[in-house]
């Protein structure tokens, strides 16, 4: 699966860093312009797209919407043409392939809708409604492990170059249209993944301005919150559809993508009570401990479980409040993020300030992921309510990333502290990217 040396220079010459390597004469090494870091990893990253797929190999159902995040995130904030060009292309394919690689379709009982590659009609049909063997556990470490079916995303056909597909216009090709308009291709009964990707269909939304994605976000939201209403006081949501666990993860998911929608979409209010109600919810779990950081979740007698504070889970709420204060704004949202985060970077950071994991630095490939989600979240909390703290936060771990976390090609693994850790996947590189892209606007 690692690239050869020969597929990766090729790649990157031939398709997006080079004019990033024309302007800079420099060794890498001393490439010190945000952007142009962010650029590089971006040409490496995107050995792994998987155009066939729609999906990045080397990492999971779930991780490949957070991939996608990503890509749009630095295309919201740096206008080289080729990226502008590169980000809608990966959008539209992946809208079209990545359903098919559903590693748990209509578990819930939804209907779903297949698609034939020949023709590129649809057809409806009803799933076995089986589960198929995916499952998300907490290993004894308690690191989120995710198991997938069989032969699971195995790579199929030959490469395609994402280059020279065209840019799908959901206007313009009705088969677009008719894929955005399913929620249930994305959903697998983990509703944390199914939030993922409502989030990354918001970012697709926020870059392209097509409505398709953002109505596809909304529909995915309106999936989710039919299973609003846990054992612990009626509110919030399970991790899955199986109902066995109250944890932190889907419902900051739930408070973010609810408040992205409300000031994107048109029923405003309707989103804002829901991320209100979240919001209320969640705070009166417990699940936020003494020291202001967020544990995993809760007991099944609804106490906080007391189990590991990671980094995602100090993350993801951060966007959610800065989205709420945007939509509905209130101090106390700010004041709030701003206390986890600060606990956060006080809990999680190492003597230079890089952030770790307490996986690390053999996280498995969910683990590896979710220190970037972080960093993407406090880059929005610092535009939001700059603090001095963040910058340096920031800065910090982008700068250790690119000078000690980084191989010959480009590529980014697990510690952000170095050394470099063989191999890298899409996994550890697209979050050690996040601290790249994150700096570009933090300075
Ligand atoms: C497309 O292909 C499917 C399956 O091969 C077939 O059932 C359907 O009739 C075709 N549709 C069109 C419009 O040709
Ligand atoms: C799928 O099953 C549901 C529930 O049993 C039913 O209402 C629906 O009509 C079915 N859809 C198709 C396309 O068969
Ligand atoms: C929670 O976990 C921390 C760190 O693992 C430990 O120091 C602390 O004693 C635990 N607290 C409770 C109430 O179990
Ligand atoms: C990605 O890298 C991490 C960290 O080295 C590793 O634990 C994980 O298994 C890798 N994932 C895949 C799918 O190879």
């Amino acid at each position: 699966m690692y690239p050869s040396a020969f597929l990766q220079t090729l790649l990157i010459t031939a398709s997006f860093a080079s004019n990033t390597f024309a302007q800079s004469q420099l060794p890498l090494s001393d490439v010190t312009d945000p952007t142009k870091r962010a650029e590089i990893a971006l040409s490496a990253l995107q050995i792994w797209y998987n155009a066939g797929t729609g999906l990045w190999s080397t990492t999971g159902w779930w991780n490949s919407a957070n991939v996608m995040t990503i890509v749009a995130n630095l295309a919201k904030v740096d206008n080289n043409p080729q990226l502008q060009s590169l980000a809608p292309r990966i959008f539209a394919n992946t809208l079209l392939q990545a359903p098919a690689q559903n590693p748990q379709p209509g578990v819930e009982g939804n209907p779903l809708r297949k698609r034939d590659n020949t023709n590129e009609t649809f057809t409806l049909f009803n799933s076995t409604v089986l589960e198929t063997g995916y499952n998300k556990i907490l290993d004894n470490e308690d690191e989120l492990t995710t198991i997938y079916p069989e032969n699971w995303n195995t790579p199929t056909g030959k490469y395609i170059d994402i280059t020279q597909l065209p840019i799908y216009k959901t206007s313009e090709r009705a088969s677009v249209a008719v894929a955005a308009a399913n929620a249930n291709d994305w959903l697998d009964g983990f509703y944390d993944d199914d939030l993922w990707w409502a989030l990354a269909w918001i970012a697709a939304y926020d870059v392209t301005q097509e409505d398709p994605y953002l109505t596809l976000a909304e529909n995915i939201f309106a999936a989710v919150a039919t299973a609003w209403g846990t054992n612990c006081g009626d509110g919030g949501i399970y991790w899955s559809w199986q109902k066995d666990y109250v944890n932190a993860i889907p419902n900051e998911l739930f408070l973010s993508t609810a408040a992205h929608l409300a000031n994107r979409a048109e029923d405003k209010q309707t989103y804002v009570e829901w991320a209100q109600r979240e919001l209320e919810w969640f705070m009166g779990t417990g699940m936020i401990n003494e020291r202001g950081t967020i544990n995993d979740g809760l007991t099944s007698d609804c106490k906080n479980n007391n189990l590991t504070t990671w980094s995602y889970n100090q993350g993801v709420i951060l966007g959610g409040l800065v989205e709420l204060n945007r939509a509905s704004p209130d101090e106390s949202y700010l004041t709030l993020a701003a206390r986890i985060a600060k606990a956060a970077i006080e809990e999680l950071s190492d003597e230079n300030g890089v952030i770790h994991d307490k996986c690390g630095p053999y996280c498995g490939a969910d683990g590896s992921q979710f220190k970037g989600i972080f960093a993407r979240n406090l880059q929005m909390l610092h535009v939001a309510a700059p603090d001095e703290a963040y910058v340096k936060c920031i800065q910090a771990n982008a700068d250790s990333v690119w000078r000690n976390d980084r191989d010959e090609g480009n590529m980014l693994s697990i510690d952000w502290a170095g050394p470099f850790v063989n191999p890298a996947n899409a996994s550890t590189h697209s979050s050690a990217m996040e601290a790249l892209v994150a700096a570009i606007t933090v300075r």
